[in-house]
């Protein structure tokens, strides 16, 4: 069962039906920045801040699994003292390191002294002996990677004759716009569907995953790729089972990371909200995404204890994980993330994950009694 808590992250994880069924927790907390954001109040004294993380780590830890991990998400302000209460909670030696997030594309210019774009993501074990690799694109054989990848520089790729079967029949696809709302792609030449497979060579631009070098080589095969639609996101089906480990930096520029700009196109997209009335602080979906992919497994259990608007929570549902949620603020939950998962549940989310099967599971809302009397 998906589970969203309208309650205090530091005591709404006591409950013990909790515990030893958490694979993966992500914590996005107020950074206490000394902002006051539309949706909540990011000003508290350092040593109460500390102190609600301490009780909230020690409530998460409780929830992992012995093969679980947590991935604490800050700024550069206060991560060493996070990370000295990490150290103290969860043992030094379970220390897995520290991820670098690019977040923005360019400065501002308001900086005083030093512009800053980064991001921390503290991550620690529960017992690091038992923890797998971290391991993003995990492959198994016959799986769809989706050749668009979102966020890309666009390039244009040439499929060989016969390398792609489509689930559609027979015709001539003439060439034109093939745009998605997150994804601008186009076919430039007529495709000719013969057989179930495309008789002519045929070129596509748009963001790919791909270069054409790798194309022309997996391409070799017949039926390499398949496109189920008319609207072409071409798929390649994998040959070899492999996965690489996560390096600590996501960057856009180095591994196509999403910045805080995708994140805000995202909640527009999402939210169709104006601009000072939307989500103060989300994080884009494939930053998600691609901490989940490697720390999880299809039917693992996600935390986030500081849902905010939701992000972690909707990309658990959509790579078919089971989620448990905490969020202090009722509106933030009626007004974001209540909307945002009935979309994924209605199946009308604007920003559908390529390569997973979406869980149809359905999700509870409770204020436990503690919380609703506080
Ligand atoms: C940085 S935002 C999280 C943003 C989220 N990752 C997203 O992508 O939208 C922090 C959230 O924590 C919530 N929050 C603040 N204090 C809390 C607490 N003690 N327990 C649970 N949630 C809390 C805030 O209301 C806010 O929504």
């Amino acid at each position: 069962m998906n589970l969203l808590l309208n309650a205090s992250a530091d005591i709404a994880l006591a409950d013990s039906q909790l515990h030893n069924t958490v694979k993966m927790a992500y914590l996005d907390p107020p950074y206490n920045t000394g902002r006051k954001f539309a949706q909540y109040s990011d000003s508290s004294p350092v040593k109460d801040w500390l102190a609600m993380l301490e009780r909230t780590l020690t409530g998460v830890r409780a929830t992992l699994t012995e093969d679980g991990s947590v991935f604490v998400h800050l700024d550069d302000k206060y991560i060493h003292r996070v990370r000295c209460v990490m150290d103290d909670v969860f043992g030094e030696q379970n220390y897995i390191g520290t991820m670098i997030w690019e977040k923005k594309n360019r400065a501002s210019y308001l900086h005083a002294q030093l512009a800053d774009v980064t991001d921390h993501i503290l991550i620690y074990a529960k017992d690091k002996s038992k923890m797998a690799p971290l391991v993003h694109s995990a492959t198994a054989v016959g799986k769809r990677i989706p050749v668009h990848n979102k966020g890309n520089k666009p390039s244009v790729l040439e499929f060989p004759a016969g390398s792609m079967t489509f689930n559609f029949s027979d015709r001539t696809v003439p060439a034109g716009e093939m745009n998605t709302p997150t994804i601008e792609s186009a076919l430039l030449d007529d495709l000719i569907v013969e057989n179930g497979t495309n008789k002519n060579a045929f070129r596509m631009s748009g963001p790919f995953r791909y270069g054409q070098d790798a194309v022309t080589k997996m391409g070799e095969t017949p039926g390499a790729f398949i496109a189920p639609k008319p609207l072409l996101r071409p798929s390649f089906l994998s040959t070899e089972a492999k996965g690489k480990v996560l390096t600590n930096l996501q960057s856009f520029r180095v591994n196509g990371s999403p910045t805080n700009e995708d994140a805000r196109a995202e909640s527009e997209l999402i939210f169709g909200t104006e601009k000072g009335d939307d989500f103060d602080t989300p994080k884009p979906e494939a930053l998600l995404e691609r901490l989940i992919a490697a720390a999880t497994q299809p039917g693992d259990r996600v935390l986030d204890c500081f849902a905010g608007s939701g992000t972690t929570l909707a990309v658990a549902q959509k790579m078919g994980r089971a989620w448990t949620g905490v969020e202090l603020s009722p509106k933030t939950i009626s007004n974001f993330i209540q909307p945002r998962l009935d979309g994924i549940l209605a199946g009308t989310d604007p920003l559908p994950l390529d390569g997973y099967t979406a869980s149809a599971q359905a999700y509870t809302v409770s204020t436990p009694e503690y919380a609703a009397a506080a």
